[in-house]
């Protein structure tokens, strides 16, 4: 197939660096976004993005190439790389994103098509969802058009490393429409690309963020177990490890992001009879920042009035995704109670500090949500300095 001409439906984390690397393989490419806001910051260029794209947006031959609007039009290939987050009532993916994207690109589907999921989806998606709506076209999906699920394994802050060097998963829902998709990741994707069916594709994403899920949870799990006996959990873990079959993972704050606390519901909508430990894991991981809340409280339970002062916000270090952030649940959690929380990261816009110092001046704790490269290398280098500007010295660091 010779396809000059992509439309990348949603430029956020994963289809923005997804349609720059297309560019800059010689595609032709047009992102949509039904937000304007980001429609307007990709075609200026005034991005909150990750520096390699910001430098990527820069190249005069890729600008050239690469344009965003609001609506589709017509293209050879289409990528849905739209939001599938969780319908938190009834705990099942939430596809009105997906299925409002694939429904805007009928009109312009003609023979010959390639349409690509890259959103994780839950199994039977392609099939029983996507297909139906490609439909639509009166085109039929498979002999007129093509249809692949290839989804996306980036981790945000190493998001242009990552799209280039890692391995990749293309599920067809026949073997012309996977081996359509291969052809165009090839141009950008250094690390292997694995052929196979639509349904293996969709839930092998899933295994994967449900594989760490798990075992996260069995980390908070042990972590608990250790508190209760007075042991220290990272001495515990790293002599473990020291087993050369045993990789126990690390506690934390709990899960977050658009991957880990969404996916592996996803697994259990369509299963839910054999998912018992994914359900369980997931419980347990979601009920780790009233835990560290606890902690947070207990900490200052001698001080009347105590002013919390927490550093990050996000849902990990090195990102600036706060999207299901555990930390951000704490401070809320906290503050709904009554505490005064200050929050700061110096990844979340709006939210930045000139140093430690001074933005915990006169605070009674200081509360490490979120171990930033930045906050560690600051706190490493002037803990002291930063208690003394404190009302009481107190810092609680979790799991180091
Ligand atoms: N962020 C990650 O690290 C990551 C990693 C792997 C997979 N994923 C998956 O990739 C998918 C996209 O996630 P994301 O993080 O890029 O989300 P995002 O929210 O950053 O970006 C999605 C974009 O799609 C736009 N959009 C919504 N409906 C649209 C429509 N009908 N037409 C056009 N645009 C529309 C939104 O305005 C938004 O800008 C999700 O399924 C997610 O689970 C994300």
């Amino acid at each position: 197939m010779s396809a000059d001409k992509i439309v990348v439906m949603g430029i956020g984390y994963v289809g923005l660096p997804l349609a720059v690397m297309l560019a800059a393989s010689g595609y032709e490419v047009v992102g949509v976004d039904v937000d304007s806001k980001v429609v307007e910051s990709v075609n200026n260029g005034a991005l909150d993005s990750e520096p390699e794209i910001i430098s990527l947006l820069k190249r005069e031959d890729l600008t050239r190439r690469f344009s965003a609007r609001e609506k589709p039009c017509e293209a050879d290939v289409y990528i849905i790389s739209v939001p599938t987050p969780i319908d938190e009532r009834k705990r099942i993916g939430d596809l009105s994103y997906v299925n409002a994207a694939a429904r805007s690109i009928v009109p312009f589907l003609h023979k010959g098509c390639l349409v690509i999921v890259e959103s994780t989806v839950p199994p039977l998606t392609c099939r029983e969802t996507i297909i139906p709506i490609l439909s639509e076209s009166g085109l039929t999906v498979g002999e007129d058009i093509y249809l692949a699920h290839c989804p996306e394994r980036i981790l945000p802050g190493k998001v242009i490393q990552e799209i280039i060097s890692n391995d990749r998963v293309i599920g067809g829902i026949n073997r012309q429409s996977a081996l359509m998709a291969r052809d165009i990741y090839n141009n950008f994707v250094k690390g292997q690309i694995f052929v196979t069916d639509d349904i293996t594709a969709e839930l092998i994403k899933l295994i994967e963020n449900t594989y760490r899920d798990v075992n996260i949870a069995l980390a908070n799990e042990i972590a608990a177990v250790c508190s209760t006996l007075g042991v220290n959990v990272m001495e515990a873990i790293y002599l473990a490890n020291q087993h050369p079959r045993v990789n126990v993972l690390s506690p934390g704050i709990g899960t977050g992001g658009h991957c880990i606390p969404v996916d592996p519901w996803f697994i259990k909508e369509v299963d839910p009879v054999n998912t018992k430990l994914i359900h369980t894991a997931r419980e347990i991981n979601e009920s780790i920042p009233e835990r560290i809340a606890a902690e947070i409280r207990k900490a200052v339970r001698d001080i009347r009035d105590p002013h919390i002062v927490a550093l990050g916000m996000t849902y990990k270090p090195g990102t600036n995704d706060t999207r299901n952030s555990p930390a951000l649940r704490i401070i809320e959690m906290l503050r709904g109670e009554g505490y005064t929380v200050q929050a700061f990261d110096p990844r979340v816009a709006g939210r930045e500090f000139d140093s430690i110092c001074q933005v915990a001046q006169n605070a009674d704790l200081l509360v490490v949500l979120v171990e930033h490269p930045e906050i560690v290398s600051e706190l490493e280098g002037s803990l002291e300095a930063v208690k003394n500007c404190m009302r009481t010295p107190r810092v609680i660091r979790f799991y180091r």
